[in-house]
């Protein structure tokens, strides 16, 4: 018997109050000018490269399924998205950041997840994967998802011209949630146990908390500069 419907209402709790967070807060609160949003992209980039080592990470550890599951998912990050017209990161994204400007915490968290991914069960690496995706799945989170919100922002303090520019963001508030969902027949599979379900709940808290220090010190570098 699966154990996911049991535990899946407080993993979406938890997800929506991450909005409630200080760090979170404290994001949403930065007045944005051409140079914050620079510093913004400029991290995005990196953790978007970041994600993809995880889920490889994950994958290789996974089960056949899984890894099909991850493989899809990838196509659009990789490969092609043609809402997008690309895929979601490239060589060229990576050759144009400097990864140097990273804040210390925005490195510690990326390195975070990369230990995660690589010495956890799979199927508690594949939630700290999963957990920032269904944050971002509007369907999920009331009021809408971090990217969602984040493209809100944009449009109402640059204009909606200089926001259209940024198509990461834009694309992203609509295909995370398609990215989020398929994992749904995989939780309801492999959480088939008490104390599986109760690891991916630790894992949920815990991913959390990462993605927690990441906003902290996004807000922080972007408050550095004018
Ligand atoms: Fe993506
Ligand atoms: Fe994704």
């Amino acid at each position: 018997m699966s154990h996911w419907p049991k535990i899946r209402p407080t993993i979406d709790e938890l997800v929506n109050r991450q909005f409630e967070t200080r760090e979170f807060k404290k994001l949403f609160a930065v007045p944005l000018t051409a140079r914050r949003v620079e510093v913004y992209q400029n991290h995005m980039t990196f953790y978007a490269n970041n994600r993809r080592d995880c889920w490889s990470f994950v994958a290789g550890k996974a089960p056949l399924d899984v890894k099909r599951a991850i493989w899809e998912h990838e196509k659009d990050e990789l490969i092609h998205d043609d809402r997008m017209g690309r895929a979601h990161v490239t060589e060229d994204d990576l050759r144009a950041g400097d990864e140097s400007l990273l804040a210390p915490g925005a490195k510690a968290a990326y390195y975070a997840w990369l230990y995660c991914a690589r010495e956890k069960p799979w199927l508690e690496g594949l939630v700290y994967s999963h957990i920032l995706e269904r944050r971002n799945n509007n369907a999920i989170i009331k009021g809408g998802g971090l990217v969602e919100r984040w493209k809100r922002k944009q449009r109402a303090e640059l204009g909606a011209k200089e926001a259209a520019k940024d198509f990461q963001t834009e694309v992203h508030a609509v295909a995370d949630e398609d990215h989020s969902d398929i994992f749904e027949p995989i939780f309801t599979r492999y959480v088939d146990s008490e104390a599986t379900a109760q690891a991916v709940l630790a894992a949920t808290r815990d991913g959390l908390l990462i993605d927690r220090a990441l906003r902290g010190a996004l807000a922080d570098a972007m408050l550095e500069v004018e």
